[in-house]
């Protein structure tokens, strides 16, 4: 599906059968759930009963639908949605774990990425980064990206291509093995071809010497960025860093600081500096209005509201009775996002000495 289709699709909404689908129960901080490919006559169970898939196709975003439950009157009502990149990345089926949105969308604000750039990523895994980079590099892009392990890169294909009905899937360009064996095959057969032009050419006498010495130094598959999430990208560095483009930057991802200080440590021999060490922090905060009953509020003690006088903690009693107040409670909501991975940034240098 090309990007106004898609456009017009999210529009309109109306949900078709292989579509994916978000549903949220309709209560405060209601949970969520991902549904589907959606299938004539399939049925999801939930703790509020079953959801039929035939009620949720035909129908459109923000739609509400009831779960059947044989223990109740009325089971469940759900509010119908398109998942976000972000929910469709964290609720798909894994195959390993994905890079966090946070992690992310802050590689391809390291990676500087235009509309238009080619990025090479390895490895694909669940293609969480690969959509975050199909997105930013736009209609005329290309993510090259490459995984090892087969059910993986198949598994990956079949992700990009569910969601929001194949939008991006035309950027990405899947390749399986191993990232240096790919990309050391494509380069090969580039050059294959360009030498097989070269003899065309001198055989229609139309071959000029020029620059040839030049060309024959630099690699033909270049790359406006990379990004890397294996175990030790520094052994691949070795090999890919000639396919990076000068004065672009790589982008490593690594769970420990162990791995961190090996990776600078390699970089060392490598026309690669150190541009930015980063782990991203990206915590959630709750902010709702409340009232406060004599000065003193069912909060919890980390709470701070933000009363007409100012900010001030709550619960302080002053020993005064006060008139019931609105105040704001603020406090930061404690989900298990804790650390994820350092982001290590390197940029292309044209001389390593
Ligand atoms: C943690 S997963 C990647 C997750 C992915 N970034 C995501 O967001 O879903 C790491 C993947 O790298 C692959 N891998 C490791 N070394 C590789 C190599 N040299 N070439 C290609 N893929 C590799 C592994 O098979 C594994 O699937």
């Amino acid at each position: 599906m090309c990007y106004q289709s898609a456009i017009a699709y999210r529009a309109c909404g109306i949900f078709e059968e292989g579509d994916m689908v978000m549903v949220r129960e309709a209560s405060t901080n209601g949970k969520t759930a991902m549904i589907g490919p959606l299938e004539k006559g399939r049925v999801y169970g939930t703790r509020k009963g079953d959801v039929k898939h035939d009620h949720i196709i035909g129908k459109t975003s923000r739609d509400r639908i009831r779960a059947h439950s044989s223990k109740k009157v009325f089971g469940g009502l759900f509010i119908l949605h398109h998942p976000t990149m972000e929910e469709y990345i964290l609720n798909s089926r894994r195959t390993c774990t994905p890079i966090y949105p946070k992690d992310a969308s802050t590689i391809c604000a390291l990676l500087d990425i235009l509309p238009g750039d080619t990025i090479l990523e390895a490895g694909t895994g669940n293609a969480g980064l690969t959509l975050f980079l199909a997105k930013s590099v736009g209609e005329k892009g290309k993510v090259f990206t490459v995984e090892r392990n087969e059910h993986a890169h198949k598994h990956a294909q079949h992700l990009v291509n569910g969601f929001s009905k194949g939008t991006l899937a035309a950027q990405v360009e899947f390749h399986h093995g191993s990232v240096v064996d790919v990309v050391s095959n494509v380069e090969k057969s580039l050059l294959l071809s360009t030498t097989n032009n070269k003899i065309d050419n001198v055989t229609n006498g139309v071959e000029s010497a020029e620059n040839e010495s030049e060309a024959e130094k630099k690699p033909l598959l270049m790359f406006d960025g990379i990004a890397l999430d294996m175990p030790t990208p520094w052994v691949e560095l070795e090999m890919l860093h000639q396919h990076l483009k000068t004065d672009r930057y790589c982008v490593c991802y690594l769970p420990n600081m162990s791995q961190v200080m090996d990776l600078i440590g390699a970089v060392r021999s490598l026309p690669l500096l150190v541009e930015n060490i980063i782990e991203v922090d990206w915590k959630e905060w709750d902010v709702r209005s409340t009232v406060v009953r004599n000065g003193n509020a069912m909060l919890p003690k980390s709470s701070f509201t933000n009363t007409a006088q100012g900010l001030s903690e709550v619960g302080a009693d002053d020993g005064v009775e006060k008139p019931q107040d609105v105040v704001w409670v603020c406090h930061p909501v404690h989900r298990p996002i804790g650390h994820t991975a350092f982001l290590v940034c390197l940029r292309k240098c044209v001389d390593s000495k």
